[in-house]
């Protein structure tokens, strides 16, 4: 079991607590969120912990089977409960499993197809991540909010925005839509 530091990062975890956030203050209950490409399980662990989001379910699905149990340790205190937090390998551009009222996928720069995006029925919640970061592992790069609004469009958007990220060497911003597809 490897654990990648990266999931602890600046850039990560303060993008995670924005989202967490935003999505609190939407007072929404989800009885099953799916997180796609959900690496290490670190947001699904930030909303529970925090326990400001009324969720029963989540899901973290992602196509590297080494994520799950690691996620799955990471959020041991909600397997444990009826998986309240549960980690799947499960590739996304593919998933046609159970239902959920609300999706979130903060990985979308790591995804080589936007099957995922198609296959989310219209009228499900949603909130989305993306940065203008060049990284080798990076399939997808957005250079503004209206790219990203452009590439995942969303029927009513409750909350869109950028933050950046300054460091002394390099800087990059992230994108984040929340709303209805
Ligand atoms: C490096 S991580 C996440 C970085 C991201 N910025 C975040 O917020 O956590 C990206 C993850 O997306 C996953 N991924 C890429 N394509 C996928 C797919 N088709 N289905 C599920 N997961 C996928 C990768 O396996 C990887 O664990």
């Amino acid at each position: 079991m490897i654990v990648d530091k990266d999931a602890f990062s600046n850039g990560q975890i303060d993008s995670k607590l924005w989202l967490c956030e935003e999505l609190e203050r939407m007072g929404w209950f989800s009885s099953m969120t799916h997180i796609y490409g959900g690496w290490h399980g670190v947001l699904g662990f930030l909303l529970l912990s925090r326990g400001r989001f009324q969720v029963h379910k989540i899901r973290s699905l992602d196509i590297d089977p080494s994520c799950q149990p690691i996620a799955d340790m990471i959020n041991e205190n909600w397997v444990i409960k009826d998986w309240q937090f549960k980690a799947l390998t499960q590739d996304c551009n593919t998933w046609e499993g159970p239902f959920a009222d609300l999706i979130i996928n903060t990985s979308t720069e790591h995804f080589d197809s936007i099957e995922w995006f198609d296959r989310i029925p219209a009228g499900t919640r949603v909130v989305l991540q993306g940065n203008n970061m060049p990284h080798d592992d990076h399939v997808v790069t957005t250079n503004s909010l209206k790219e990203f609004k452009d590439r995942y469009p969303l029927n009513k958007y409750m909350f869109e925005g950028s933050k950046d990220f300054m460091y002394p060497d390099w800087k990059f911003t992230r994108f984040m839509t929340l709303g209805v597809k």
